[in-house]
C-alpha cells in the first residue's frame, strides 16, 4: 500500500533537489523507474535532461534505459508544458467517430501542431491513447478534466473560456 505524501516536493525547489528526493521515495520499492517517472513529471511538469541522468544513478540502470522508457510512453514530457493542456485521444474508437478531425481542428484553432506548446506558451496540445470513454467518443481532456463526444462547436467554446482559440 502506498503511503500517502505528506511532503510534496515543491517546483520551486531546483530540479536535482526534487529528483533526489523522489528517487529517496521511490527508488527502493520493486519496479520503481514507472512511478518515479510519473512522480518526477507530476512534481516538475516534465522530465528534465538533467534528470535523466540522476535517475539512472539512482537506480543503477543506464542513461539509455531510462531514456527509452521516457520516449516510449507518450504520457512523458522532456520539455515543460503550456499553461494549459489539451489532450486529444487518437486511439480506435476516437478515430473512428471523428477524432483526426477534432485533432485538425484543434492544431488549427489553437494554432499549435500536435506533441508542440505554442510560442506563448498558453496551450500544449497532444494525443492521447483512451481515456476509456470510447462509447462517448471522441474524447479529450483539458488540464484533467474529460470532455466526451466533443464536436469542433465544444472544443471552440472550452478553448474560447480558456482564452486559447487563436
Ligand atoms: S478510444 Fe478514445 S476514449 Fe477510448
Amino acid at each position: 500500500m502506498t503511503e500517502p505524501n505528506h511532503n510534496p516536493p515543491s517546483a520551486a525547489q531546483p530540479h536535482a533537489e526534487v529528483v533526489r528526493a523522489l528517487i529517496a521515495r521511490h527508488g527502493a520499492q520493486a519496479g520503481a523507474l514507472l512511478p518515479l517517472l510519473h512522480a518526477v513529471q507530476d512534481a516538475l511538469g516534465h522530465i528534465p535532461a538533467d534528470a535523466v541522468a540522476l535517475i539512472a544513478e539512482g537506480l543503477n540502470l543506464s542513461r539509455a534505459e531510462v531514456h527509452g522508457v521516457i520516449t516510449y510512453y507518450h504520457h512523458f514530457r522532456a520539455e515543460p508544458a503550456g499553461r494549459h493542456v489539451v489532450q486529444v485521444c487518437r486511439a480506435e474508437a476516437c478515430q473512428a467517430r471523428g477524432a483526426e478531425a477534432l485533432m485538425e481542428h484543434a492544431e488549427q484553432a489553437l494554432g499549435c501542431a500536435q506533441h508542440g506548446t505554442r510560442a506563448d506558451g498558453a496551450v500544449t496540445l497532444e494525443p492521447v491513447y483512451c481515456l476509456g470513454l470510447c462509447a462517448s467518443s471522441p474524447a479529450m481532456l483539458v488540464d484533467g478534466t474529460p470532455h466526451a463526444r466533443v464536436t469542433a462547436d465544444q472544443f471552440d467554446r472550452i478553448a474560447t473560456q480558456l482564452k486559447v482559440l487563436t
